[in-house]
């Protein structure tokens, strides 16, 4: 008899073990499966997340930015620093100590909140009365059963036709992650989210980086005027960014990579690097999960098929995170798995899609929530904007990073905020305040006639929000 649960949640990333652990906190007899291993074998739950994605991303960031710092900037603080180098091992292996705490913090969670972990593949076998009866196969193959079941299976990166990830010269997200040494010429195909922040990384690292982008504009969901200012800032730090191109044949060989392409000009180019990065894009990831047993419905992407409330096709079957529709984001899956275990429970969990922050962490970091200038305008929306450069911010001047600013989108008969997008420091940590502020469906004037303080880069939100009045104090 397979052993009986309330809830099975297949998947341990953010979407995953979040909704777990809600749907125990409400009472009910959780199990959650995940078959990430780590290098011993061992389970890893966190999913891409933890593993291959925002955790250890940002811990590489993190290390790159103080080397460059270290370097480029220590100096004007009055500090020499002779002799800094780089230890590219013991970097990595640090990366890979943060990712561990954040498995093991998992492991501890579940174990607190009494959700049982099963360590191996999940996939459906039928339904009856007692459910869904899933198998997981791990070192031993089990079989539960859970009147409900969350699908948070997550998603995998999107390869060239053509160029599967060898993870030695042609790196998805995992690869690019654990490079050895840093390369003398890094090439990534994808200007976005992850070809932006690993192309930063290796960058600081002293790798020359150029970046090929499909599309003629760059960082195309951004606000117009924050992509132009990153653009700006990125050429100036050495990252080769060439928009339009159209990606051909890719050979790799002894020494490396060739990647033939056609420049937006239409001039036949060809690229050559230690190492390829292919970041243009994710795939949701429903493999082994023996979807059609059961008959989940999946959509023309391979998608589970969901509602606005995350329902599948099938009763008592839910689905949250990159392997559903919606922006591809830990903090959506986070809150798509908690709403998910309160509407289990009959109570009527909520996601606003409206108010999702996205940040990129480069530097300057790029962060926003709400709809774009160009959105505003296609949706033919009345608006008045206001901006505030971080030049004129007192912490920013002290800190020594006065890129960017940041910029007020609001109803021009309301005032209500319809669009917060920041450019610069810290734009991860600021941009938390428009969430709440739009959440709360406040004004500009709200923002403005709030205490800020001083000196803080929290001021540059109150004198945009300020500025859509047009009566900043300090501009
Ligand atoms: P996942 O995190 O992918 O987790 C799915 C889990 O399910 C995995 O552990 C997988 O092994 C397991 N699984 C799959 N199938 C089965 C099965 N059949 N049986 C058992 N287990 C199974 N997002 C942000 O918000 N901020 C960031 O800074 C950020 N940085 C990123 C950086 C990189 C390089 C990448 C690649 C992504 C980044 N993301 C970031 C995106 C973020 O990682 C994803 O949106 C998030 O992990 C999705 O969570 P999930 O729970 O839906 O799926
Ligand atoms: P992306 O969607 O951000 O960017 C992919 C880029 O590749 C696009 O600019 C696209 O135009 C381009 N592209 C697609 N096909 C191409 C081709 N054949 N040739 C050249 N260019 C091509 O995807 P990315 O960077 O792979 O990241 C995947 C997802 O992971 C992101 O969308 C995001 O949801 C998530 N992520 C989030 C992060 C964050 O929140 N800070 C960090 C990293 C990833």
């Amino acid at each position: 008899m397979s052993k009986q649960f309330d809830v099975v949640v297949i998947g341990a990333g953010p979407g995953g073990y979040i909704a777990a652990i809600r749907a125990a906190q409400l009472g009910f007899n959780v199990a959650c499966i995940d078959e990430w291993k780590n290098a011993a074998g061992g389970p890893a739950p966190g999913g891409t997340c933890t593993n291959v994605g925002c955790i250890p991303s940002k811990a590489l960031l993190q290390s790159s930015e103080h080397f460059h710092h270290a370097n480029h900037h220590f100096a004007e603080h009055g500090i020499t620093a002779k002799g800094v180098s780089m230890d590219v091992e013991k970097m990595i292996a640090r990366k890979d100590t943060v990712v561990k705490q954040n498995n093991d913090g998992i492991l501890y969670l579940f174990k607190k909140n009494k959700v049982s972990f099963f360590h191996g593949r999940g996939s459906f076998v039928k339904s009856d009365v007692a459910g869904y009866h899933i198998k997981v196969a791990g070192e031993t193959d089990e079989t539960i059963a859970g009147k409900h079941v969350i699908v948070a299976t997550g998603s995998t990166a999107r390869a060239l036709p053509g160029t599967p990830f060898d993870e030695v010269s042609v790196l998805s997200n995992d690869g690019a992650l654990r490079i050895a040494a840093v390369p003398k010429k890094l090439g990534l195909i994808g200007s976005g989210v992850i070809g932006l922040e690993m192309g930063s990384v290796w960058k600081r690292l002293g790798a020359e980086v150029t970046i090929l982008e499909g599309l003629p504009v760059f960082l195309g969901a951004v606000d117009e005027q924050v992509a132009k200012e990153a653009h700006k800032a990125f050429t100036k730090q050495g990252l080769k960014i060439e928009l339009g191109v159209k990606v051909g044949d890719i050979k790799t060989g002894k020494k490396g990579v060739s990647v033939a392409y056609t420049s937006a000009k239409g001039e036949a180019q060809s690229l050559e690097v230690d190492k390829l990065i292919v970041s243009i894009g994710r795939v949701p990831n429903t493999t082994g999960l023996n979807a059609e047993e059961v008959g989940l419905k999946l959509d023309e992407r391979g998608a589970i098929e969901v509602d606005a409330d995350c329902k599948t096709n099938l009763p008592g079957v839910w689905a949250v995170g990159d392997v559903v529709r919606g922006p591809m984001l830990a903090h959506k899956a986070e809150e798509e798995g908690v709403a998910v275990a309160e509407r289990i429970a009959g109570q009527h969990g909520h996601v606003n899609f409206n108010t999702v922050p996205w940040v990129i962490y480069t530097s300057p970091e790029i962060a926003w929530v709400g709809r774009t200038e160009q959105q505003l305008k296609a949706d033919g929306v009345a608006y008045k904007a206001g901006s505030f450069p971080f030049l004129a911010n007192g912490r920013a001047r002290a800190l020594g990073d006065t890129t960017g600013f940041v910029k007020f989108l609001a109803d021009a008969k309301t005032d209500e905020i319809l669009g917060v997008h920041i450019v610069g420091p810290m734009a991860s940590e600021l941009i938390s305040e428009a969430v709440v502020a739009m959440e709360f469906k406040a004004s500009a004037e709200d923002i403005a006639r709030i205490c800020h303080a001083h000196p803080s880069l929290s001021e540059a939100t109150k004198e945009a929000a300020l500025a859509v009045d047009k009566r900043t104090l300090n501009f």
